[in-house]
This record gives structure tokens, sequence and C-alpha cells, in this order.
């Protein structure tokens, strides 16, 4: 799909490397991502990125690509970071490399004022992280920009390639989006990035994939599975959509999710499987075995409702595809399997049975799809659930009274946050449980009691995050319901870390 006058980016690891797509798009242009190994494998791209990373160019083994090919494309290039060090050292000139790490705000003196310049501010704030500096600049090289100290920190090649070596993606590089705006108008026309024209071209590709076979699609009421489902049904596809309920949903769940697609006209069976997964976890401390026995069982619990389905569809998103550590070929660290990448699944796609139609989109953009399909606002904007349910939420072993405790404090807090009209103003909000038992008063005995967390966030696509501070108000009434109704917890904390270091979830 889409892969002429696109933007690909190429991948040489950073950990910003998908912002720069989700950057693009935002602009109004279709942008990919590419693993470095595939190059030149990459289509018939307008403009190609070549994204920062974390290694260091003078590494003997260090990601390299084929310059010939490169500029055989005969397209404009933009090397950030490490691939700005990458392409000078290909025009011929040196990269330093250094064990000092320079992360954080620096000042840009843009020394053009036209090009990537144009309108840019002089001492206008950028995000560094790097450690090795370009050294000698070849004869076709100069510098179009200097930090405050004077040393370059961005560089033109000839007419077409340019490095800068600041994340303009990232939001504290204050013109970023207008320096990569710059650079995507340099590039003549590149293809428009119109959710109506991938939604099109979405049901004509799951049409001929499908053509008249059964597509089995698990729904758990979230955002991902619902676009999905009612794509399908948009698609004339012959479709079941199956809402597992692996007894680590959140309280009312179930019949919440039934009311809304009974609400949007698609039918869902349910498979109450909460015995199977219970069982299954029960004893289970360690959090990667959970995700596993979690996702594994998910797909045999299909498998086995619906006997003969000849495909599986699933929600997953482009931020899935690329986090995932069991891609292959991505560079990021393996920090959680998704439950959308186990090996049964991957099985199964090699065998070509798993459709994931979504798998290009960020969350936004997936929304986008929803209301363009017709879903109501408030099924759109729920907040995110993880596949794998409260055991993320339930760092230790899962009982039933573990997650009760929690099923009862998270009501508790996202009730208190629609009635103070903040749940559409947080991306993400949950209790979880901190199995560490503390000492408190309860009436005039000691209690010896659990505490839970309550986490806030806001984020865009869940790669970062910062916790959200809500008025006291909110916080105050729900540790004070809490403490009253829910027994078993005597404290209750509210989590105030960013992501990274920590993550969404728990687990
Ligand atoms: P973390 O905890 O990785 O979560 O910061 C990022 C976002 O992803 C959700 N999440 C999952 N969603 N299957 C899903 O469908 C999973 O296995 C999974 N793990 C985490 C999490 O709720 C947050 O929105």
């Amino acid at each position: 799909m889409h892969d002429t006058q696109h933007v690909a980016v190429l991948d040489f690891g950073s950990q910003y490397t998908q912002l720069i797509v989700r950057r693009v798009r935002e602009l109004g242009y279709f942008a990919k991502l590419y693993a470095i190994e595939d190059f030149p494998d990459i289509g018939k791209p307008g403009a190609i990125i070549l994204s920062g990373g974390p290694r260091s160019t003078s590494e003997p083994d260090a990601p390299d690509l084929d310059f010939a090919a490169l500029d055989a494309f005969g397209v404009p290039v933009l090397g950030v970071c490490y691939g700005m060090q990458l392409l000078n050292i290909k025009f011929g000139g040196t990269v330093e490399a250094s064990d000092r790490r320079e992360y954080g705000p620096a000042a840009l003196y843009p020394t053009e004022c036209e090009g990537l310049y144009e309108g840019i501010s002089s001492d206008s704030q950028v995000w560094m992280s790097h450690s090795d500096t370009v050294k000698i600049i070849p004869d076709c090289g100069k510098v179009i920009a200097r930090n405050q100290h004077g040393t370059p920190v961005s560089l033109q090649w000839g007419e077409r390639f340019y490095g800068i070596q600041f994340h303009p993606e990232v939001t504290h590089s204050h013109e970023g989006l207008r320096i990569l705006h710059n650079f995507l108008l340099s590039c003549g026309e590149l293809e428009p990035f119109r959710i109506e024209d991938f939604k099109r071209e979405m049901i004509e590709g799951i049409r001929n994939t499908v053509g008249d076979k059964q597509v089995v699609c698990g729904v758990s009421g979230g955002v991902d599975s619902t676009v999905l489902a009612v794509l399908l049904r948009e698609a004339g596809v012959n479709v079941r959509a199956i809402f597992v309920d692996h007894g680590l949903m959140r309280k009312n769940e179930g019949e919440e999710v039934r009311a809304n697609f009974h609400r949007m006209g698609v039918p869902i069976e349910t498979v109450d499987a909460s015995e199977l997964f219970l069982g299954a976890l029960e004893g289970v401390d360690d959090p990667e075995a959970k995700r596993k026995i979690i996702g594994e069982h998910f797909i045999d619990v299909f498998w086995n409702a619906v006997g003969n389905a000849e495909m599986l569809a699933q929600g997953t998103l482009y931020p899935d595809v690329i986090e995932s550590a069991s891609n292959a070929k991505s560079k990021a660290s393996k920090i959680k399997t998704h439950h959308n990448r186990v090996d049964r699944i991957l099985e199964l796609q090699a065998e070509g049975k798993v459709l994931e139609p979504l798998a290009e989109l960020f969350k936004d953009e997936v929304r986008e799809l929803g209301a363009s399909l017709g879903i109501p606002h408030d099924i759109l904007w729920r907040h995110p659930f993880p596949g794998p349910g409260l055991a993320v939420r339930c760092p230790g072993v899962i009982t039933e009274e573990r997650l009760h405790i929690i099923r009862e404090c998270d009501a508790i807090f996202i009730s208190r946050l629609k009635d103070h009209g903040w749940y559409d103003k947080v991306w993400q909000a949950y209790a979880g449980l901190v199995p560490v038992k503390t000492v408190g008063v309860k009436g005039d005995e000691r209690s010896y009691e659990w505490a839970i967390t309550l986490r806030a966030v806001v984020s865009e696509d869940a790669m970062t995050a910062d916790w959200v501070e809500l008025p006291p108000i909110i916080l105050r009434e729900t540790s004070h319901r809490i403490l009253n109704e829910v027994k078993g917890i005597n404290r209750v904390l509210y989590d105030i870390s960013t992501k990274p270091p920590a993550s969404i979830e728990w687990e």
C-alpha cells in the first residue's frame, strides 16, 4: 500500500524513529518506516530520512547503507543525528567518536535563512542526544546551522542532501516540525496522507485478501479491535466478532462491550474462558510468563470456539509492529512481549492466516478512521486497555481476591474522573495493585493490608507518557472512597512516573 512518492524513513535504531514517521504524517504526507536491512527495497520514495541511532559510525559493524543506491533514488535525503554523521562520512568527511554524551536542549543558530531553515528563529531550542560529532566537513559540504558554541549542527552536501544533529521529531525541539516541513516542501510532489484514501485502500485490500473466507476477529471493546470489526463489516467480510472474557476484565466490562456493539449494530459472541485463564495463571508471578500464557490461551480459545474459521484478524497497530521485539529486524531492545506477537500468531502469520489491516496506523489515525466509519465518540475515546487485561496491573500472582480489589478501586477512580470531567482529558487511567502489605489503622484496629496505585497519564501513542496533575479533589475523593469501600486496601498511592523510564502498565 502507498509505496510511491512516500517518505521513506530508514531505521538506524533511535528510540525516536517512530516519531519521525508520525510527524511526517501529521504534516499531511505518507511516511513509512523501513529496517535498514531492507534497504534499498523501499518502493519509490519521494524523500528519504535517515534516522538517528544508538551506535557510533566508528564501530566496525556499525549500521551502514549502500550510498550509491541511496543516491540513485535521486530524491532529497535528510540525515538525523547518526544519519547525518553517516552522510558526512559518505561524502568524504569524518566523524569524531566520543564517550561523552550531549543530551538535552541546545540553541540553534541557522546560518542560512532559506531552505531547511526558512522562517526558523535564531536561538530556537533544539533537542540533542548524541555522543559522536562531525569533524572534517568535505568540500562539497557546508554548514547551515550552528549551536550556541559555534559548533556545526546542520550540514548540506550538494543540492539534495541535508543533515541535522538534533532531533526535529521531539517536541522539545521547538521548531522541529517546521524544519521537517521545510525539508518536505523541498521534495516536490509527495503522496498526501488522507484517512479516507487509506480507508478505501484498506477495504479493497481486505476484500482481495479475504475473498469469501470466514474471518474471526477478537474484540475487546477497545478502540483498535472495535474499529477493526466495523471495518471488516464495512468491507462486506463474513466476520464473526468474538469477545473472549479471560477473567481479567474490569468491573462490568463484558456488559458494556456487548451494549456498545449492540449500539453499532455489530453482533458479537461471548466466550467465557475465565476459569481456563485463571487456572493457567495460578501461581505464576513472572510478567513475561503471564503474558505468554495469556497470549497463547487466547489463540486456543479462538480456534476452539470457531472451529473451521479460515483467518484471524487482529487490531495490531503500527507502534505494536515496530516496538515488538519479535520483529526480527527491529533494533529496539526487548522490553515486553506484545500479546499480538506470540509464537502461535507468528506461525499463523507464516501460513498467511493473519489479517492486520490497521498495522500501518497510529492510534490517533485509527480513531480518525473509526470516526469516518461512524463509530460513536465515547466508544472511540475509551481509554486503551491492554490485551492481557488486569494481569499487567497485578504484579505477582493473580488471584480472584486481587482482581476483585483492582476492579473495585478502578471503577471508583474512573467514576471520579468522569464525574469531574477529566476522563477525556486523560489518555489512560487505571488502578493497579501493589501487593505489599503495610501497617495501618482502621477503626481502632491495626490493619495489615495491600496498597493500590492510581495511574493517569497523557501520551502520544504510548511511546512516551507523562503523569497527569489531577485536581486534588479527584485524588481525595478516590482515596476516601477506596479506603472506605474496598476491603483489603489501607493505602492509596498516586504514580508520578514518566515513561520512560517507567512503562504505563506495571508489567
Ligand atoms: P506500556 O506498559 O508498554 O504500555 O507503557 C503502552 C500501552 O500499551 C498498552 N499495552 C498493551 N496493549 N496488549 C495490548 O493490546 C498488550 O500486551 C499491552 N501491553 C501494554 C498499555 O495499556 C498502554 O496503553
